[in-house]
């Protein structure tokens, strides 16, 4: 009886069955659209009068040599320049958090930071986390035991915003981190498994 209500035939000629997956098709192009063409990944502007300037950063350790536009975001030049697509960008104004790097070790949205404005200071990307021997990093490797995201993508910026939460509170109660990544949105919304995975990465990096 299901498979007949399913099929049933809209007015205008396609069934039910295929006017859903039409639906969904349609909002699967649309929300890759949103999360991969946004406007980060296109890159900065080029208007008439713009100039690039040749700037030093200094980035995971490293000092980075990059030509920079007035205008240009932090997630910008290490996206699209720097080659550092570990941070992703969500929303592009300072909503979702999914864009969090570390500037002189306080969490920062890349995506609502000039990039002229950090130079001189200490830029930590979720690469730069990772020991030289390839080794995870003790929140990293939390995360990874309690598998705590569903498709990841908010992932990088949970990370770099308890980095910085924990460096002010190393031994925080699960209600004190919740508060402390409170600005740090989720799509898939399992936000208790992800407070759980992040706990387990404080505790890691406390027996360190
Ligand atoms: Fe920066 Fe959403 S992409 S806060």
């Amino acid at each position: 009886m299901h498979a007949s209500l399913i099929d049933t035939i809209r007015p205008g000629g396609m069934t039910r069955r295929q006017f859903i997956k039409s639906v969904i098709a349609v909002g699967a192009v649309s929300s890759s659209g949103f999360l991969f063409s946004g406007p980060a990944d296109a890159g900065p502007s080029t208007s008439p009068g713009t100039v690039e300037r040749l700037i030093t950063l200094n980035v995971n350790g490293q000092r980075r040599r990059v030509d920079v536009l007035p205008q240009e975001t932090l997630a910008q030049t290490l996206r699209n320049k720097l080659g550092l697509t570990g941070l992703k960008v969500g929303c592009d104004r300072g909503e979702c958090g999914s864009c969090t790097v570390l500037v002189d070790t306080v969490p920062q949205y890349a995506c609502s930071l000039l990039t002229h404005s950090v130079r001189g200071k200490a830029i930590l990307t979720v690469e730069g986390l990772a020991r030289a021997d390839g080794k995870l990093h003790p929140l990293q490797q939390g995360v990874l035991d309690e598998q705590g995201f569903q498709c990841g993508y908010c992932a990088p910026g949970f990370l770099m915003a308890t980095l910085g939460f924990l460096a002010t509170n190393p031994n925080p109660t699960r209600q004190e981190l919740a508060h402390g990544v409170s600005g740090n949105l989720c799509r898939c919304q399992d936000y208790d498994k992800i407070l759980t995975a992040l706990m387990r990465g404080a505790e890691n990096m406390r027996k360190e």
